[in-house]
């Protein structure tokens, strides 16, 4: 069955620029947003603080059915909230990173946050960005966009945005978490990251944030999606 509400998703690896590309086309569409990333670092944050090891898989399903989370705006950012908490300054810290791409491999705790994603379709559209939002949480979605860039660039604009986050991480270190985590991604058994058979696929090297956003309206545009 067709999507009654229409919806555009943005998969691609760490660094690709989805988040901020996929915030930015929302809010030029007047869609909603789903950052799903954001879902399984709050699984990895309240595993974390609760000293739920990686390899428990028992325990992290159990804690991902009942986390108590919330998503609010201020001033065009996200808050998100764990347990009424905001934890807004943990969710992208290396820690978080490393434990949410692992959580991520568990079937059972993707299962868990499968209803919580398909949710947020609501009229009048929602821009889903994620890993497996075209492949597995949203199949039927009408416009499906992979976004691709070299390890180089995506450990540099990843360096750039923690830098201005006032943490401080080597660059060199990034790259390599950022292959370890693309491995993982691409490799696990379920939902791997990959593109949808009907994607787009949009190398984003040597384009800037705005080219993107402009070649994805136009693309919406194009398809009569949107005017
Ligand atoms: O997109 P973001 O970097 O915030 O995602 C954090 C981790 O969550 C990813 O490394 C990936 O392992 C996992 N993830 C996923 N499926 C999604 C979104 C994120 O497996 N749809």
């Amino acid at each position: 069955m067709a999507n009654v509400t229409p919806i555009l998703t943005i998969d691609g690896p760490v660094g690709s620029g989805k988040g901020t590309i996929a915030a930015r086309v929302a809010r030029r569409l007047g869609w909603h947003l789903l950052d799903s990333g954001a879902l399984y670092r709050l699984v990895a944050i309240a595993a974390l603080d609760q000293g739920v090891r990686p390899g428990d898989e028992a325990a992290l399903i159990r804690l991902t059915k009942t986390l108590d989370i919330e998503f609010s705006q201020e001033g065009g950012e996200v808050i998100a909230t764990l347990d009424g908490l905001d934890v807004r300054k943990r969710m992208r810290s290396p820690e978080t990173s490393d434990m949410a791409s692992q959580v991520a491999t568990i079937p059972g705790v993707r299962a868990a946050l499968k209803e919580r994603q398909r949710a947020f379709a609501e009229p009048p559209g929602l821009v889903a960005d994620g890993r497996d939002m075209g492949t597995v949480i949203f199949p039927d979605a009408e416009t499906k966009i992979y976004l691709t860039a070299s390890v180089e660039v995506r450990a540099q604009r990843r360096h750039k945005q923690l830098k201005e986050k006032g943490e401080s991480v080597n660059l060199s270190r990034l790259s390599r978490d950022i292959e370890e985590r693309d491995h993982r991604d691409m490799n696990r058994t379920v939902a791997p990251l990959r593109p949808a058979r009907d994607a787009i696929v949009v190398d984003s090297t040597a384009l800037s944030i705005d080219q993107v956003v402009e070649k994805i309206i136009a693309l919406m545009k194009d398809r009569s999606i949107t005017d």
